[in-house]
């Protein structure tokens, strides 16, 4: 029987398409695995000029998967070639970090690739393109992005904090010697950076409350560091940033955003000061839902004891820094 494929094709850019990430996500997305089994898709790869005999290779193997739903990968370095007409952007070109190295020290290098890439998509890309950033720092990287592209919505710029949400999954799965579809409720606040808050207040695991199964020691000695910490211990064992996670992990956000989830998702999205009071404009990670295209945030949880305060503070503080750090390029 032959399969009945959407008779539409979505355009689908990926940044940095020579590059680690790109290489798992690229071969992930064509399968199928983020808008469905039916979903038909065309490639759109951009990297740098000097990278294209690169590209080449990977629109070669991508070929040689004779993936059903792909019908076209076109890969570029001309950004109005890469960006035109696009559906989803998953934004991952820009340099990783190296051992020693923290997140933010790569703004001054990233932060500059965010204005041409917000400039070319505000000339190019679909008005209601939906974008993932993940090249680093993430967060304060979107909110230049979406600086440069004032003609599409601000709520269609994310950034990625599902990793951190991913691992902090697992970390309670292992613990609790749980299956990480049994952990429900995980929340991962602010930024993608050590400062961010993987809070367990809310998480059930099988139903239970998980504050009930792992001690408050154990949580706070432990699962937050580990989870903070994650992205440094992969590149001290791989001597490169994580890849194949990190890919999997955009691939949870866009499809949970694009086909929908009850779950929570952590999503870092542009807060509007509601409900939670965090400074409006900043790119922050928050427990969302999402239907119909559209995220929500989880609404109602109390946030008001001192632990909670203390570390939503502490990651909001290092946003307003780092966004004041790049305020030239805000202007
Ligand atoms: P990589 O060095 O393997 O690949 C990056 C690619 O981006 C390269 O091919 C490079 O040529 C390309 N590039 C650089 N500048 C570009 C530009 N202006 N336009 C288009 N392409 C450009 O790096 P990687 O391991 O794939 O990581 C990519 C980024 O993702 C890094 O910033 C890394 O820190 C970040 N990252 C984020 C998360 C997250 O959770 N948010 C997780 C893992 C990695
Ligand atoms: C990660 O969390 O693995 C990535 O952001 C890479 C890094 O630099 O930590």
């Amino acid at each position: 029987m032959t399969r009945a494929f959407s008779s539409d094709v979505k355009k689908v850019t990926v940044t940095g398409g020579a590059g680690q990430i790109s290489y798992s996500l690229l071969f992930r997305i064509a399968s199928g695995a983020f808008l469905g089994p039916d979903q038909r898709i065309k490639l759109q790869i951009l990297d740098l000029p000097f990278m294209q005999d690169s590209l080449k290779g990977v629109q070669m193997e991508l070929h040689d998967c004779a993936f059903p739903l792909l019908d076209e990968v076109v890969y570029t370095d001309d950004m109005s070639v890469g960006f035109k007409d696009t559906d989803y952007a998953f934004l991952v070109g820009s340099k990783p970090r190296g051992p020693g190295m923290e997140r933010g020290d790569l703004l001054k290098d990233n932060g500059k690739i965010f204005v041409g890439v917000g400039q070319a998509m505000n000339d190019n890309a679909s008005r209601d393109c939906k974008t993932i950033v993940v090249g680093n720092p993430a967060n304060t990287n979107c909110l230049i992005c979406s600086h440069y592209a004032p003609d599409i919505d601000k709520k269609n710029f994310t950034a990625m904090t599902r990793l951190d949400h991913n691992r902090a999954l697992a970390q309670i799965a292992l613990k609790t010697s749980a299956k990480v579809t049994d952990v429900q409720k995980m929340i991962v606040w602010g930024n993608h950076s050590p400062t961010m808050f993987p809070d367990i207040k809310s998480t059930t695991v099988d139903g239970k409350v998980a504050r009930d199964l792992v001690d408050r020691k154990w949580e706070e000695d432990t699962f937050i560091p580990v989870v903070q910490k994650r992205g440094a211990a992969i590149i001290e064992a791989r001597k490169l940033s994580s890849a194949a996670s990190a890919a999997s992990a955009a691939i949870d956000h866009m499809r949970d955003w694009a086909k929908g989830t009850d779950e929570w998702v952590s999503m870092s999205i542009p807060s509007t000061g509601n409900p939670y009071g965090i400074e409006e404009g900043l790119i922050f990670s928050f427990p969302c839902t999402t239907s119909n295209g559209e995220y929500k945030i989880v609404e109602g949880l109390d946030i008001s004891d001192e632990f909670s305060q203390k570390n939503i503070k502490v990651t909001t503080d290092e946003l307003v820094s780092e966004r004041n750090f790049v305020e030239h390029l805000l202007k």
